[in-house]
């Protein structure tokens, strides 16, 4: 996919509907007069809505601040819990997308592109990866550190809950660490599965400590000191149209990654359906009378 192939397929963050392309390339026009900028290296200022919610905004601030002490302030969370193997456990995550060479990949938060980098290795040669984040400056970074040997990259500024994509666009999404902190998490989960084809993979993960650890000792002075970690596996906004769902503990238990295939219609309980025998019937019945008493 050239720059032009990747600008021609964003749309409108927020009807999905076209967007015309400037003929200097450096403004992309939506239906009601929206511009959104082409940056100087290529980074596609998609943000929506212009003027974040108040908990993005926040949370921008802080990682354009941080942008430089990132990595290594991440690294040291993850040696914390359990002396964790970052590189091992990230590695883990990218299999779970299913990624094959030549397929399109996109990352929501990608931050300074720690787990891009192994994206972009299983979609060479000849595939797209799609890269994108809120904060400015953690983009920037990815972008001077990842390589394009053999594969297409492209980045956004992004807000994961408003994707500038048509359905069914990628073969896997993949996001880790910031879902937390989304204002509007929910519409993250459902746009992350939506710009999915279908028997694709989403890969989600953040943190939140393992029920069965929260009133251990050195766990709950963890919960103290970082109330990120209090934050429930955000299961209840998975969408309907989804199979094949697994839950995992990593980083000493502390943090979740799930991972699931969309597929093109929810499952259906058919109600209609005869009951086969009185049997049945009665069984459920009583059931039923059971749980109302
Ligand atoms: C903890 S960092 C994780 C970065 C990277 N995924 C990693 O594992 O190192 C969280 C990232 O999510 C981004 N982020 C926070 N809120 C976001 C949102 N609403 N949409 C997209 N990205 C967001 C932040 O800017 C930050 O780069």
């Amino acid at each position: 996919m050239t720059h032009q192939d990747f600008l021609k397929a964003l749309v409108c963050p927020l009807t999905g509907s076209p967007l015309t392309i400037a003929e200097d390339g450096k403004t992309l026009t939506s239906e009601d007069g929206t511009i959104y900028e082409v940056g100087d290296t290529g980074i596609v200022n998609m943000l929506y809505p212009k003027e974040l919610l108040p908990g993005d905004a926040h949370e921008q601030y802080l990682y354009d601040q941080a942008f430089l002490r990132y990595d290594k302030g991440v690294s040291w969370v993850f040696e914390t819990l359990n002396h964790s193997d970052e590189a091992a456990t990230r590695r883990f995550f990218i299999d779970l997308m299913d990624l094959k060479p030549g397929m399109k990949a996109l990352e929501v938060g990608a931050g300074t592109g720690k787990d891009s980098a192994l994206i972009l290795e299983k979609v060479k040669p000849g595939g797209t990866a799609v890269l994108s984040d809120l904060s400015p400056n953690m983009l920037k970074l990815a972008q001077e550190k990842l390589s394009t040997e053999d594969v297409n990259v492209h980045y956004f500024l992004g807000n994961g809950s408003y994707l500038p994509f048509a359905d069914d666009t990628f073969d896997a999404v993949f996001h880790f660490g910031g879902i937390n902190t989304f204002s509007e998490r929910k519409k993250a989960f459902d746009e992350l599965t939506r710009v999915v084809r279908p028997g694709g993979k989403v890969v989600v993960g953040d943190e939140s400590v393992a029920p069965w650890l929260r009133n251990t000792p050195t766990y709950a002075t963890l919960l103290k000191a970082n109330p990120l970690f209090r934050a429930e596996v955000p299961i209840e906004d998975v969408p309907a149209n989804v199979e094949n769902f697994k839950l995992h503990y990593v980083f000493g238990n502390a943090f979740y990654v799930m991972e699931y295939t969309v597929t093109a219609k929810a499952p259906e309980v058919d109600i209609d359906l005869p009951i086969p025998g009185k049997d049945f019937v009665d069984n459920w019945r009583l059931r039923a009378d059971k749980a109302e008493a």
